[in-house]
């Protein structure tokens, strides 16, 4: 008996295996109710009584040491997730998990690609800015109530330092520095003292577009709108100004575009007006030109600015401004096919 099982231990000590399915196979052949050591148990009554002592202790050590074999070979090749990784060395690697892209980067590269093809270029501009870059070089009046601590971030005990509240100071940067004909997009983050909800944050992105040359008009800047909304939302999209009000540019309008979701006919997202708010815009009022040593009398041109995260939110569907800073990879994942 105690040969048997001193066999039966090499047998299992040089058993080679090279998959899941084979280490299975051991496992029926010894430690099985019909393996082999079960039936060393079985034999076991016919041990004479001075010998069942030293006879069980092997038998019980036999089918630890089985176990463990069979245990330790299980696992190596679970861990590596593929059953005979080790008899076949062509096979592909495991894929490696890449990230994806923010989805307002997704459609921050897509407005910039579309404005790309009109022939317009980027450029940025600081988040800490003066007041003449945000404010004053803008027609904004001393009084406006933009400028209050209620809308802007200043820096504490300079009140000519501030966080900027829209892009449009790169507008002012770019004139500054350069002289018609001028056709660029300015995309950026920026700040306002606003209580964070599911509609507005006091960090947001925005995307400013600027074109000044001889002779730009009204109708430049509907017909580049036009086309805009037509490559972003869809061949289908119709366009609607309305006049508004902003001191840098005269005329001034808001934009919507006909509701993507429900083209049009009314539903919840557009509150059944069938109309989308998504950016302000008009022709740069000439003190604006002025005050960057531009000659107005020579030059026109219009400058529009739109918010990523609220165009970002019309597009796919998204019901809370606060998901795009949390980074939570479950909402990042699902733009993976829109990259
Ligand atoms: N700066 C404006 C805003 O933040 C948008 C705008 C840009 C309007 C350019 C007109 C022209 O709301």
């Amino acid at each position: 008996m105690l040969d048997k099982i001193k066999a039966l231990q090499e047998e299992i000590k040089s058993a080679v295996v090279s998959n899941l399915e084979e280490v299975d196979e051991l496992r029926i052949r010894y430690i099985s109710k019909k393996g082999s050591i079960n039936k060393l148990f079985a034999d076991f009554k016919n041990v004479p009584a001075e010998q069942k002592k030293e006879v069980g202790k092997a038998i019980n050590d036999l089918k630890d040491f089985a176990l463990d074999k069979i245990n330790s070979l299980k696992e190596s090749f679970e861990s590596n997730g593929n059953s005979d990784i080790g008899s076949d060395l062509t096979k592909p690697g495991e894929p490696m998990k890449l990230g994806t892209r923010h989805p307002l980067a997704i459609v921050k590269n897509e407005i910039i690609s579309i404005f790309g093809r009109l022939g317009f270029t980027v450029a940025e501009g600081p988040e800490i800015e003066d007041d003449w870059h945000v404010f004053s070089a803008l027609n904004f009046p001393p009084e406006h109530p933009a400028r209050d601590m209620q809308d802007t971030f200043f820096i504490e005990k300079d009140p000519d330092v501030l966080l900027r509240t829209h892009t449009s100071s790169v507008q002012i940067r770019v004139m500054e520095r350069t002289q018609p004909p001028i056709r660029a997009i300015f995309p950026g983050r920026v700040f306002r003292n606003e209580a964070i909800s599911a509609r507005s944050h006091c960090i947001f992105h925005q995307i400013e577009g600027l074109y000044v040359d001889e002779n730009v008009s009204f109708a430049d800047l509907k017909q580049t709108l036009l086309y805009f909304a037509k490559e972003l939302f869809g061949e289908d999209t119709q366009i609607r100004l309305r006049p508004s009000y902003f001191p840098f540019t005269e005329p001034s309008a808001e934009m919507d575009v006909s509701c993507s979701i429900c083209g049009g006919e009314g539903c919840n997202v557009c509150k059944y007006t069938g109309w989308l708010e998504i950016l302000g815009c008009g022709m740069v009022d000439p003190n604006v030109l002025e005050a960057c040593s531009i000659d107005s009398k020579k030059y026109t041109g219009f400058a529009f600015g739109m918010g990523i995260e609220r165009i970002t939110m019309l597009k796919y569907g998204i019901k809370d401004i606060r998901h795009f800073f949390e980074n939570d990879v479950r909402f990042l994942k699902q733009f993976e096919s829109a990259t």
